[in-house]
């Protein structure tokens, strides 16, 4: 990818405000970035074993650069990394890299890496400054931004956490460059359905546009990443901690997809976040169609981006769907015994809904799990 000229969005939570710096060669600027931020000489790095060999040395350059003295601290790549034990291992890393309270952490990686480490940096003594650099797609339209961190539970994904903002984000756009076409198209899954609840207009630049998206054409992903970092920032900025139901939008796809992620990982083929992510919009909008709320013309044209990307809206899990209807009943977001599911209504607009009818769900399952 070539250059892709510096963007920056502004994150106005209500417990910090921060930028989010989008630009190739992004990670050149790191030490100098961090340096408007903190005066202390100390830092770690937290990365995984794919992404390290990668980016921690140029990163780490720029951060002795900077006049750093930083030390790496490496996790295996994979969701397993995103557990209590591997938090309580990094805290011996901190505290024998001697990171006090002023000292900040920066997670290099994906978003099992930025979850991780966020949650490390929010709860080491009673947290310290934060600074997330995202190597994939995902981590860069998603999870870097908004302040979500933790780790999984046995009885569920992320039900250990905290919200924790950093103190900026930076992506750097040619990160991309080295990530595989799976990962690549798993991240837009996430883009698709921030378009999906928020904006039409984001819809309609991914389906002209896709051929440039899918050849990584600088500019078409700048704005691309732009314009999922701009629709993160409004969302957090009305409803940082998920409380009023606005966050809440952003688990479009999302309930059924982490019972297809459980499901799958069970049955020995493990599917990229994003992919599941897919697959549970495909339910999430046959649900929309069958409530009433969503024509079907318009969750068969979501449907069809989502395919002419490349991404799975059908898993084959036709025997495991009373297993996925367990998962989906001891979903976190199942509140005081009421199913929620967010709904679409258009493109553009989707709305949390707790009326929801189990023949629903089963009529989903029965189109997407096959
Ligand atoms: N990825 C969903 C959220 O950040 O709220």
């Amino acid at each position: 990818m070539s250059a892709v000229p510096e963007r920056v969005v502004q994150v106005g939570a209500a417990s910090r405000q921060y930028p989010v710096y989008i630009a190739s060669h992004a990670l050149d600027r790191l030490g100098e970035r961090l340096r408007e931020h903190v005066s202390t000489n100390r830092v770690a790095v937290v990365t995984d074993d794919n992404v390290g060999p990668l980016y921690a040395e140029p990163a780490l350059a720029t951060l002795r650069d900077a006049r750093f003295e930083p030390r790496l601290l490496t996790v295996p790549a994979g969701e397993e990394s995103k557990s209590l034990a591997r938090v309580s291992a990094l805290y011996d890393g901190l505290a024998a890299a001697r990171i006090g309270r002023d000292v900040p952490v920066i997670a290099l990686g994906g978003g099992v890496v930025g979850d991780l480490t966020g949650f490390a940096a929010a709860t080491w003594q009673r947290g310290v400054p934060f600074v997330q650099c995202p190597t994939t797609l995902e981590a860069d339209v998603d999870s870097s931004v908004g302040g979500k961190t933790g780790v999984n539970h046995a009885s569920g994904k992320n039900m250990i956490g905290a919200f924790y903002q950093p103190l900026f984000v930076l992506i750097d756009t040619d990160t991309l460059r080295t990530l595989s076409g799976r990962d690549f198209k798993a991240g837009l899954a996430e883009s698709v359905k921030h378009a999906v609840i928020r904006d039409p207009e984001f819809f309609l630049f991914h389906e002209h546009f896709l051929n440039l998206i899918l050849t990584h054409d600088p500019e078409a992903m700048g704005q691309l990443i732009e314009r999922n970092v701009q629709i993160k920032a409004a969302v957090v900025a009305q409803d940082e901690r998920e409380t009023t139901g606005m966050r809440a939008l952003l688990n479009f796809g999302h309930t059924i997809g982490h019972a297809i992620e459980a499901a799958m990982a069970k049955q020995g083929d493990s599917w990229r976040h994003g992919e599941c992510v897919a697959a549970g919009m495909a339910a999430a909008c046959e649900m929309s169609v069958v409530s009433g709320r969503l024509d079907r013309a318009i969750a068969d044209r979501i449907v069809s981006l989502l395919e002419r990307i490349g991404l799975p809206t059908q898993a084959p899990l036709a025997r495991a769907r009373t297993e996925l209807m367990q998962y989906i009943n001891a979903d976190k977001k199942a509140a005081g015994g009421n199913l929620r599911f967010v709904l679409a209504e258009a493109i553009g607009r989707a709305r949390l809904y707790d009326d929801i009818q189990p023949a629903w769900i089963e009529a989903a399952l029965r189109r997407v799990c096959v």
